[in-house]
């Protein structure tokens, strides 16, 4: 396994897929390369193709503004897509595209290493999940996933869709303060604890 850089600069040049001869830019993911929490959306829309990075059109102004409300910035958590490109009229991904890039998220997942995962929408769900489950019916739980904890939320371009007002908000707000609540609840990571013979200079 190398470095997440070098797994990038992998996607980067893919051509395993149909999507490669009608993309702008490969869309990776960005953020915190050893994030406790990362975000999993469905596929690059138009403005992330063009920009090569993951949400930042409206659906990722609402996640941004999401995440800011449980005190989290953009760059403290690690974003990215099921598919690393943009299938052409933002057209539902098909199974072999979804297979070609499958190898790239769960080695980008084991380089991450997060011990949250949050799945946005109803495909990253089901693709996470391996289950053909409504995303209504498992929105705000907390799923054993692989040594992870999984926290499935409604996408942020349906909340969009609902209006800001709505239910949807509602209840994703509610979803964000669970992920709030579960990062929170978290053991300190054993690199993180102070080492008392350490910094004795004992060893
Ligand atoms: N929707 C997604 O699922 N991913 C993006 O990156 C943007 C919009």
């Amino acid at each position: 396994m190398g470095t997440l850089t070098e797994l990038g600069g992998q996607a980067a040049v893919c051509t395993k897929c149909r999507l490669a001869s009608g993309r702008t830019t490969v869309v990776f993911g960005s953020g915190a390369p050893d994030a406790d929490l990362v975000f999993i959306g469905e596929a690059p829309g138009f403005h992330e193709d063009k920009q090569g990075l993951p949400f930042v059109g409206a659906a990722g102004q609402l996640l941004e503004q999401l995440l800011n409300g449980i005190g989290l910035k953009r760059d403290e958590v690690y974003i990215c897509n099921v598919l690393k490109c943009r299938p052409p009229g933002n057209r539902d991904p098909m199974a072999d595209e979804i297979e070609a890039c499958t190898p790239y998220l769960r080695e980008q997942i084991a380089l991450i290493d997060p011990r949250v995962i949050v799945s946005l929408g109803n495909f990253a769900t089901q693709y996470l999940l391996g289950r053909k489950i409504g995303i209504t019916r498992v929105r705000g739980q907390k799923i054993p996933l692989d040594g992870r904890t999984l926290i499935p939320v409604l996408h942020p371009a349906a909340v969009l869709r609902g209006g800001l007002a709505g239910s949807s908000m509602k209840q994703t707000e509610e979803d964000f303060r669970t992920i709030r609540a579960t990062l929170d609840a978290l053991p300190p990571k054993l690199a993180d604890i102070p080492d008392p013979a350490e910094q004795l200079g004992l060893f």
